[in-house]
């Protein structure tokens, strides 16, 4: 089983390195880290099959218009609707998971590695009224989200914070978003990131996901 899983990893990262820029960031943590809560099956396949096959995709896409390639992601799903016509939905749904994965990595980290600051709780006390409000609310966005998507904390322009879900691979960035602001914190609920745990139950994944928060980084991104 390791043997295979060498040689597919190889030959993901060959033909992924052959078609451009955009390339997956290394993993801060290992694939068993967030054990239990996240299993390393799960994070494996989600690392080096989903998040890299929406990286390809973003890379195939581009072929096209290499000088695309130049951008940084977050200009390329910023800009959508200035892109050529033809590549406009694989930039949305492809840069979208690129981005949304590279982030969503950023913000897990091993079970009380990352514990939430009396800072961070004071600021979410005063945008949601307490913390288990702030909870419910993330849950609610995450579990009602009908088919595959994200929930996410988002800071708005005029600082608030906000939770909101969004589509497939759609986020708060991007020009067509119901609602705009800055990615702090996220899940992600297509059923790829926790079916292999938990199945259909993914309020369990929902609330389970508390444990693997690194809630530093949630800080460190509010207050940018
Ligand atoms: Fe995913």
């Amino acid at each position: 089983m390791k043997r295979v899983k060498a040689i597919l990893f190889v030959l993901l990262t060959i033909s992924f390195v052959s078609f451009g820029q955009f390339k997956l960031p290394p993993l801060q943590f290992k694939y068993n880290a967030l054990e239990p809560t996240i299993d390393s099956t799960t994070m494996y396949i989600h690392y080096n099959f989903h998040h890299t096959a929406y990286a390809t995709n973003l890379n195939k896409a581009l072929e096209k218009y290499p000088e695309l390639y130049k951008k940084d992601i977050l200009e390329l799903i910023q800009n959508i609707n200035e892109l050529p016509a033809d590549i406009q939905t694989a930039v949305r749904n492809n840069g979208g998971g690129y981005y949304n994965h590279n982030f969503f990595w950023t913000i897990l980290a091993p079970a009380g590695t990352a514990p939430m600051s009396p800072k961070l709780e004071k600021i979410l006390v005063e945008n949601f009224g307490s913390i288990d409000a702030f909870k419910a609310e993330f849950e609610k966005a995450a579990v009602g989200r009908f088919g595959s998507g994200w929930a996410w904390l988002i800071k708005d322009s005029t600082g608030k914070l906000r939770v909101i879900s969004t589509p497939n691979q759609d986020n708060s960035l991007m020009q067509k978003a119901e609602v705009k602001g800055k990615p702090v914190l996220a899940i992600d609920v297509w059923e790829h990131a926790y079916y292999l745990k938990y199945q259909n139950k993914r309020v369990v994944y929902v609330k389970a996901f508390w444990n693997v928060v690194n809630w530093t980084e949630v800080e460190r991104l509010i207050a940018m």
